[in-house]
């Protein structure tokens, strides 16, 4: 039997009805496809060019970002080889805008042009990502703690695993999730930092905002040094 919910539903026909939902339907699939389609197309070439020589007006990536965009430990420059083509153009973005904050790179950003952003981003994500290398990590109740944090979260706080949306191992989930694993300790702590403190605020509904206030110093440390190389399972200590 069937239930009117509303007057008009009940006064309609039912094909009438059938008929306008498939129109409008239509016309959000259309209007959905034009607001998606890229303006223009990303061309990995010009965005290798770009990482390895510059342009007049900003530096060759890979002086601070390496030679095959891996990043530098020491200096705490991330890796970008490997990370969702996405991710990288809205980070781009977000330097450019402003909701990411870096003396670094946020002129580097607002110099470039939507095209380079997109460039670049495509040729990084074309990338190889992290690897475990074979430089076993040595064993600490830190490391251990980071592990912990990054495999099963700390449920007494109600902070979540870090790879339950970043992925097994940290490897990233793409689009929108990063990888995490085999960025410079230095770096992934910053991150977390800025997000306690609202110095990057581009994270979508405010998702790591919510995972860093919950957090304290010790626990960025421990999973930030975690991250760093996350090979080894944390049980031979
Ligand atoms: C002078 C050094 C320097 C140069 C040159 C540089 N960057 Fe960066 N970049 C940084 C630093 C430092 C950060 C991290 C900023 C932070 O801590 O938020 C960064 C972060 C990024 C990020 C965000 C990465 C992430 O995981 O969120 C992207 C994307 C990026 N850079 C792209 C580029 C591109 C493309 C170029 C070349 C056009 C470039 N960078 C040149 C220093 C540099
Ligand atoms: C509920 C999902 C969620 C959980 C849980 C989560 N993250 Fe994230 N994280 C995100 C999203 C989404 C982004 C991308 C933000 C953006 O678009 O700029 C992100 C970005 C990051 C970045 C920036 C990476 C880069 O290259 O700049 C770091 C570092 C990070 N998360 C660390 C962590 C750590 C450490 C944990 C666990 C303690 C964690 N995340 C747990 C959703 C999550």
């Amino acid at each position: 039997m069937r239930t009117c919910r509303s007057l008009r539903l009940c006064a309609s026909p039912a094909t009438s009805w059938a008929d306008s939902l498939r129109i409008l339907a239509t016309i959000v699939v259309i209007a959905w496809a034009t607001m998606r389609a890229p303006p223009v197309h990303a061309d990995r070439l010009a965005g290798a060019a770009l990482a390895q020589k510059g342009s007049k007006a900003v530096p060759a990536c890979m002086v601070c970002h390496g030679a095959n965009g891996e990043g530098q430990t020491a200096s705490g420059f991330p890796r970008l080889a490997g990370q969702p083509e996405a991710y990288l153009l809205k980070q781009l973005q977000a330097f450019a805008g402003g909701q990411r904050k870096n003396p670094q790179m946020a002129p580097i950003a607002g110099a470039l042009d939507a095209r380079q952003m997109r460039d670049a981003a495509e040729y990084y994500a074309s990338l190889p990502g992290w690897q475990p290398h074979g430089q076993t990590p040595s064993a600490s109740p830190q490391y251990e703690l980071g592990r912990r944090l990054s495999t099963a979260g700390n449920w007494s706080k109600e902070v979540p695993a870090c790879f339950a949306c970043h992925g097994p191992g940290g490897a990233g989930v793409p689009p929108h999730f990063p990888a995490l694993a085999g960025q410079p300790s230095a770096y992934t702590r910053r991150q977390m930092k800025a997000w306690q403190t609202a110095g990057r605020t581009n994270d979508p509904q405010g998702l790591m905002k919510s995972v860093a206030e919950k957090m304290t110093d010790a626990e960025f440390d421990a999973v930030s040094l975690y991250l760093e190389n996350p090979s080894l399972d944390g049980k031979g200590k």
